[in-house]
């Protein structure tokens, strides 16, 4: 009977102290906020940092809905974060390429900036070259959206924006509605919402800049990227689609198959002179609606692989071929030339102009309602 109870005792005890020793190791689950910085107008800017149980990480601010950082480990169980930006607001109010933003109402470009939606023209603001690009001069990445943590099983931040009709030039009031949420499996999920009281057009994404070797750690030409997709919308000089679905098959744009993404970013091709490299739209296989796999990358020197799922119909595969070491980042070094990459997951560019491409125009009484999910992992 005594050694009975004293084994009972020791169980009790071990429970007691071991697992909550264990529970202190453990990585808390869940959401921290912290001020980020202030508005010209004096309204605070916040952070929001999503923590999973394994440790993985996202930081997001309310300014833009920028993602300003992602920890993940590599194949050693090292964290870097992968995702270029800053650690200031400052930082992302200065003249920088959308990092990790939030871009609408309309991502990527439409030709001339302008488009006829049901016989009436609008006019938007030309802001690269001809055409308009990621939303016009004060597109969703440079507003104040209002910020809601959720409850919930994992950590998921609700993050809401009123865009006036008329703003940027396009029509109608647009509520968007963006949710990141973090899961137990290091994915972070954004589902992205929109309603209007007026036709109009809209394209919504995340602009992340990913460095699966960390930020700042040279180019990612030997990641290697894998792409479901059969075909791609060739451009013309100024980045606008021909309108053309292009067959990838023995061009540089095949990556139906994994191939390291500085194997052929050179190629003497067309295209890829149009875009300094890659910086163009591919029609995603998919087979019926949901989330489906649109890229795979790895970075072979780390293990860290990152897969994108998404509902959308395209994906922007952009080498960062504008970057040239004029902004420093977070740990103060310089952003080189194709010192990242982003997997922008879109309706196609120039959508409301051409009527071949798979529709952009939301109606009153409709819901855009588009997912996508970055996964990390590592491979051996
Ligand atoms: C575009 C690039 C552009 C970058 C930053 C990408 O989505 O395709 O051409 O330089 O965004 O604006």
């Amino acid at each position: 009977m005594r050694s009975v109870n004293c084994t009972y005792y020791l169980l009790f005890v071990l429970a007691i102290f071991g697992t909550s020793g264990r529970a202190a190791d453990k990585p808390h689950s869940g959401i921290e906020r912290r001020t980020f910085g202030k508005m010209a107008d004096g309204k605070t800017i916040d952070l929001y940092t999503l923590t999973n149980s394994r440790g993985m990480r996202v930081a997001i601010t309310n300014y833009g809905g920028v993602v300003v950082s992602i920890a993940v480990p590599d194949r050693k169980g090292t964290f870097a974060d992968v995702v270029l930006g800053f650690d200031n607001l400052e930082g992302y109010q200065g003249k920088q390429p959308y990092f990790g933003a939030l871009v609408g109402r309309y991502a990527n470009r439409i030709g001339n900036a302008r488009f006829k939606l049901h016989g009436v023209e609008y006019k938007l603001p030309a802001n690269n070259g001809p055409n308009s690009l990621h939303g016009g001069l004060q597109g969703f990445d440079k507003q104040v959206w209002t910020a809601r943590e959720i409850a919930g099983m994992q950590p998921t931040l609700e993050l809401t924006y009123l865009s006036k009709d008329g703003e940027e030039g396009y029509p109608g009031n647009l509520r968007a509605k963006v949710v990141y949420s973090l899961s137990e499996d290091n994915a972070l999920r954004i589902d992205y919402t929109a309603m209007t009281d007026k036709d109009t057009v809209v394209n919504l994404t995340n602009h992340s800049y990913f460095n699966l070797a960390g930020e700042g750690n040279g180019d990612i030409l030997k990641h290697e990227i894998t792409i479901n997709a059969d075909r791609f919308t060739p451009i013309d000089s100024t980045l606008i689609p021909t309108g053309e679905l292009r067959n990838v098959d023995g061009t540089p744009f095949d990556f139906r198959k994994p191939a390291p993404i500085g194997a052929r970013i050179d190629a003497d091709d067309e295209q890829i002179k149009f875009g300094k490299g890659y910086d163009h739209n591919f029609v995603l296989n998919r087979s019926g609606a949901g989330l489906s796999l649109a890229a795979r990358v790895t970075d072979p020197e780390s293990g860290r692989a990152l897969e994108v799922l998404t509902t959308q119909p395209g994906l922007q595969f952009y080498t960062g071929n504008f970057l040239d070491g004029s902004v420093r980042g977070k740990s103060g070094k310089a952003y080189g030339r194709r010192s990242a990459f982003c997997l922008e997951t879109q309706h196609f560019p120039d959508s409301p102009n051409k009527p071949s491409f798979p529709s952009a125009a939301l109606e009153p009484g409709e819901t855009f309602r588009e997912s996508t999910v970055y996964r990390f992992s590592t491979s051996k």
